[in-house]
């Protein structure tokens, strides 16, 4: 593995954390959404609850973890700066950090937990075969989508030291586009009021520095797990279909696919990839459970899938 990077800076830093109280009323969506009463898709049936024991994403149970959540959420917000995603997208796209297969990336991976998510606290690796598995079973033609569960989490490497260990608000967490208004679904939202870019009429308004219809390609998206691994993917000549490319990019973006909000700057392609996201989603959050996976009996499946579509290593 070779390693070429020192710890990026961060103008403003991480940020003073918040100790005010968490409002009741805002839901904080990082790896799934609300639980509705019944599953309206057919197919997969959701368990109850998570490896805590709680209702997915129940962000009201009083817990030092939520307030946490609501900490991370603040800091994410102020930071998230056109400016900011520029510059991340400028180093990591260059894609000179390491170079490794899929599966040394999942291993890798292996070593984290997302402190954003509450509904998570296994190794990363269960999380991926888990959501891998599921979509398998219901989809079994569809392999590229099982692949997309193996690696739509990839991205958070950018925690690991050999991708200059950033801070946890710029890996994890819902997304959002910069560079136009922040929509008032984006969960946390009054925390926006202190991003720079919340003042700049160049940036303020509902275009932006976009234009109608121009696709979620030309929309620059708060940096994170999701853009870096779709950087990857779609960077290193991968014969990825571009609907497990859209699930990548945009899995934490929740204002689009629960909210339905930014479809003003969407096109035709962004539609109907969008309907995949959506089937992907409910997989990404209710796979978090207590399904445990024999990681060696399916590995081969998985090997197999990662020599169809992507070449032996990859740069990173
Ligand atoms: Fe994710
Ligand atoms: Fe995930």
């Amino acid at each position: 593995m070779t390693i070429l990077i020192e710890q990026p800076e961060f103008e403003g830093g991480i940020g003073e954390r918040n100790k005010g109280p968490v409002d009741e009323n805002e839901l904080v969506l990082d790896g799934g959404f609300v639980v509705p009463e019944t599953m309206p898709d057919e197919g997969f049936v959701a368990p109850d609850t998570n490896s805590f024991g709680h209702t997915f994403r129940d962000y009201h149970v009083e817990s030092e973890r939520q307030k946490g959540v609501e900490d991370f959420y603040r800091t994410n917000h102020i930071n998230q700066t056109v400016d900011f995603v520029r510059r991340m997208r400028g180093e990591y796209g260059k894609l000179n950090k390491v170079e490794m297969s899929i599966w040394e990336c999942c291993e890798l991976l292996n070593e984290f937990v997302d402190e954003s998510d509450p509904d998570l606290d296994e190794p990363q690796i269960e999380h991926l075969l888990q959501t891998a598995e599921a979509i398998r079973k219901d989809y079994p033609d569809e392999d590229w989508l099982h692949l997309t569960g193996l690696i739509h989490d990839l991205g958070k490497v950018l925690l690991h030291p050999a991708f200059g260990e950033l801070p946890q608000w710029a890996v994890v967490g819902d997304t959002f586009p910069v560079g136009c208004a922040y929509d008032e679904s984006i969960v946390h939202h009054k925390y926006f009021l202190e991003n720079p870019d919340y003042k700049n009429p160049v940036y303020n308004t509902k275009y932006g520095i976009y234009s109608e219809g121009c696709g979620l390609d030309n929309v620059l998206m708060s940096w994170g797990h999701d853009d870096y691994m779709y950087l990857v993917a779609k960077e290193n000549k991968s014969a990825f279909p571009s609907a497990g490319l859209f699930i990548i990019r945009y899995h934490s973006f929740y204002a689009l696919h629960r909210a339905d909000a930014y479809k003003h700057l969407m096109n035709e392609e962004d539609i109907e990839n969008l309907k995949w996201l959506k089937i992907f989603n409910k997989y990404d959050l209710y796979s978090k459970s207590k399904v445990r996976i024999d990681v060696e009996e399916v590995k081969p499946y998985y090997l197999s899938l990662i020599k169809k579509y992507f070449p032996a290593k990859l740069k990173w």
